[in-house]
């Protein structure tokens, strides 16, 4: 049995059958209709979602799945309730599957707590566990993104990817950079890290990523300078996150934030020196005129709603993939 918590933990075959998958079953959608009937899908949530809740919702549905929705404020799991392995052993006793999102405000931002109470959900249960996004790993969230990149692209390899921290009044988890770093560097990309100094993501994750690129062919480095690093870009992706040190303390890092507010909000100018064909992505919900303006978000190289769009298809593969099997 396979869990999907962290795209690492999948071969690059796996994924690329995987994102092979996403493209047939959003070119004939109707071929996998009802291809999960009489399965059944948990929806964990720990927090807030628009996009992870719905997308995988419908894509459970058009499986011919039954998808239930679960709030955290509905359930007796809790550090004071009932245990993680627990509710994870009864609930695989009703489901097929089991997706989960937690947020770091639910451990109350102790580093990692999210990601390794979702190892302890996988321990337990008797199903696939699917992240929905933890504090550390957003993989579905990943998988859409090379997807869509591809779908534009076509090849990843050589292509410059510049993953650009972006200015967001709160500090946010490292789940989506962490994860689009990971992604990018397993499909040999050009990536340019781009933050402030102080902004640097963990230090294991770029060991991954470094790790990554001697298998991919790609390259990673690193810039402080927001115009530099946007040259030649073929993708910018743009998202906020919080800054280590501060992890949790989100008053003391506000300070250092402040200066960043009007350098760091992205700009149609920032795109300019990108190659004229380039695409900017935001895995959403964003900000707008706060984090980018809205002639980034829907000027010509924005290609967030399509993001957004893939997330119902890369749900769908990841399903079949794991309970078809
Ligand atoms: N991108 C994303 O995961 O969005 P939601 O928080 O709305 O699910």
């Amino acid at each position: 049995m396979k869990h999907f918590i962290s795209t690492q933990e999948w071969k690059k075959e796996e994924l690329d059958k995987l994102l092979d998958l996403t493209a047939e079953m959003k070119k004939d959608p109707e071929e996998y209709n009802n291809s999960l009937l009489g399965k059944s899908l948990c929806m964990f949530f720990y927090n807030p979602s628009t996009r992870t809740r719905n997308s995988t919702e419908v894509a459970a549905y058009q499986l011919g799945m039954h998808p239930a929705f679960n709030s955290i404020k509905d359930a007796w799991i809790g550090y004071q309730s009932e245990s993680i392995k627990d509710t994870s052993i009864v609930l695989s006793k009703y489901y097929d599957a089991i997706g989960i999102r937690i947020f770091p405000v639910s451990v109350k931002w102790k580093y990692k707590e999210g990601h390794r109470i979702l190892n302890e959900f996988a321990r337990y249960s008797e199903v696939p566990i699917i992240n929905f996004e933890d504090d550390q790993f957003h993989p579905l969230q990943a998988l859409t993104d090379i997807f869509t990149i591809r779908e534009k692209k076509i090849h990843t390899e050589g292509k410059k990817i510049v993953i650009s921290w972006c200015y967001h009044p709160k500090p946010l988890p490292f789940s989506v950079p962490n994860s689009i770093l990971l992604m990018s560097s397993r499909y040999g990309m050009d990536i340019t890290l781009t933050h402030p100094k102080e902004y640097r993501l963990d230090d294991e994750i770029i060991s991954v990523a470094e790790n990554n690129i001697t298998q991919s062919g790609g390259t990673l480095s690193f810039s402080h300078d927001i115009d530099e690093a946007y040259q030649d870009a073929d993708v910018v992706y743009i998202k906020s996150w919080g800054a280590r040190p501060y992890y949790g303390d989100a008053k003391n890092e506000k300070q250092l934030r402040i200066p960043y507010r009007e350098s760091w909000r992205i700009k149609a100018n920032h795109l300019e020196k990108t190659e004229k064909d380039s695409v900017l992505m935001h895995c959403l919900p964003i900000r707008r005129n706060v984090v980018a303006d809205d002639e980034v978000i829907d000027g010509k190289h924005s290609i967030v709603y399509k993001q957004a769009e893939n997330r119902l298809y890369t749900a769908k593969a990841v399903l079949y993939n794991l309970l078809k099997n």
